[in-house]
This record gives structure tokens, C-alpha cells and sequence, in this order.
């Protein structure tokens, strides 16, 4: 089948080169005020925000993301209790935003799960997403590892997210439910051959 926003809206071309120079670093704890900021940040937090589900973190008011907070959720992976890989995103030397990859699977076959937030406010909307996307798939989550397809889930009414990831190569395979945390487009890229 093929993707609804793809039909409507035809074939895309494929990422352009940006000038900016995209690279990832390990998540560290020095990075966890930062990190705050940006879930408490309303563009990031309307999609990652404690109004999305059990999981999630940030917000305004009482629902804004807290140090203790963000150690919880986020400490167990840097101490390799949780699988999850954390990485700032880093855009001609500075830190904009958190990408992260973990195991999942896509239709009873393994392969990697990602999730991203441009932090930066002044960072959105400028066409550094699909590149940020494809730049991590290509040069982290297929480097050197046997992964061959890569999956995410944006809430379909993420119009933005849905197409930066249309743009950096994914494809839709159907939409889900998930329990507490509703809908997902479900999208995935296969490595190329
Ligand atoms: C989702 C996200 C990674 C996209 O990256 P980005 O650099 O902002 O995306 P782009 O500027 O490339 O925009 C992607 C598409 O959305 C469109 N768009 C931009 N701003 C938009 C807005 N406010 N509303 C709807 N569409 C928008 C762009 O025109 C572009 O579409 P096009 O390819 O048809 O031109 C980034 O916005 C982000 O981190 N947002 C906050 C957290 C989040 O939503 N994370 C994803 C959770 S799955």
C-alpha cells in the first residue's frame, strides 16, 4: 500500500545537500539542563510532552520537564540499564536537539526503532529535519550493524514530522494504536541493497 500523504501528494525528490554540517554525539548528563529546556520548549512538547502518554516528559506550568526528571528518564540509558541510544544532535558545532534509536520490531522482524526533537526553536521549520534524519539512519543507525530497516511512529496529526521523515526516505506501512499513547503512522526505510 502507499502512503496517504504520499499519494496526495506525489513522489518527493530526494534530500538535498544542506551547507550546515549535521553530526551526532552521545548523550551526556552534562547536556540535561539543555535537554529540559528543549522538552519544555511548546513545539517540542505538544508531541513529546506529558500530554502524550505514561512516557512522556515536559511541558508548561506543573507539567514542565525538571532535572530529577529528566535524570529518571534518561539516566538509565547512559548507564546501560536502559537499550535506548541517546544522541545530541549537533548543527555546525551546536547542540540543537536529541535523536535516539532502540531496538523495535516491524512486522515480527527486527530492526531499529528512531525518535527526534529539534530543541531550537529557531531551528524548526527550515528544512533541517530530513536531513538530520538521514544524515543519523545512514551514518549511525545502518553503520557497521547488521540493522536493515529502521522504524517510526509520529502521530499522524504531526504533519511536519510525518514528511521530514517521507523526505529522508521513509515510507508508510499502516497506521496503530498504542495503548495510552494513541495513534502512530507507522513509517519505515529498508537499507538499500
Ligand atoms: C519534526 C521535526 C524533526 C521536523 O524537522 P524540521 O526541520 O522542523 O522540518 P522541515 O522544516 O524540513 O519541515 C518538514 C515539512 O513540514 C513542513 N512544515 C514546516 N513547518 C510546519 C508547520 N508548522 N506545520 C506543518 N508543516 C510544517 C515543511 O514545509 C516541510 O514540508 P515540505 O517538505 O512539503 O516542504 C522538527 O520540527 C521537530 O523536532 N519538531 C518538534 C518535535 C517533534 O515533532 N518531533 C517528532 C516526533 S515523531
Amino acid at each position: 500500500m502507499e502512503a496517504p500523504t504520499a499519494r496526495r501528494r506525489g513522489a518527493l525528490p530526494a534530500v538535498e545537500p544542506l551547507s550546515a554540517q549535521v553530526s551526532f554525539r552521545p548523550l551526556t548528563r552534562e547536556d540535561f539542563a539543555r535537554l529540559r529546556d528543549w522538552l519544555n520548549e511548546p513545539h517540542v512538547a505538544k508531541w513529546w510532552g506529558v500530554g502524550t502518554g505514561p512516557d512522556g516528559l515536559g511541558g508548561a506550568g506543573d507539567d514542565a520537564a525538571t532535572l530529577p526528571a529528566v535524570e529518571a528518564a534518561y539516566g538509565p540509558a547512559l548507564d546501560g540499564t536502559d537499550p535506548t541510544a541517546n544522541y545530541v544532535i549537533v548543527v555546525d558545532g551546536a547542540p540543537i536537539g536529541l535523536i535516539q534509536s532502540y531496538a523495535a520490531a516491524i512486522r515480527e522482524r527486527d530492526g531499529a526503532g528512531i525518535d527526534l526533537l529539534i530543541g531550537e526553536p529557531s531551528m524548526v521549520g527550515r528544512g533541517l529535519g530530513p536531513t538530520v534524519i538521514d544524515r543519523f539512519v545512514t551514518d549511525v543507525v545502518f553503520a557497521g550493524s547488521d540493522v536493515s530497516r529502521c522504524v517510526t511512529g509520529p502521530d499522524p496529526e504531526n504533519t511536519r514530522s510525518v514528511r521530514a521523515f517521507e523526505r529522508a526516505g521513509f515510507r508508510w506501512v499502516r497506521d496503530a494504536v498504542v495503548p495510552d499513547e494513541g495513534r502512530e503512522h507507522v513509517m519505515v526505510r529498508e537499507r538499500a541493497a
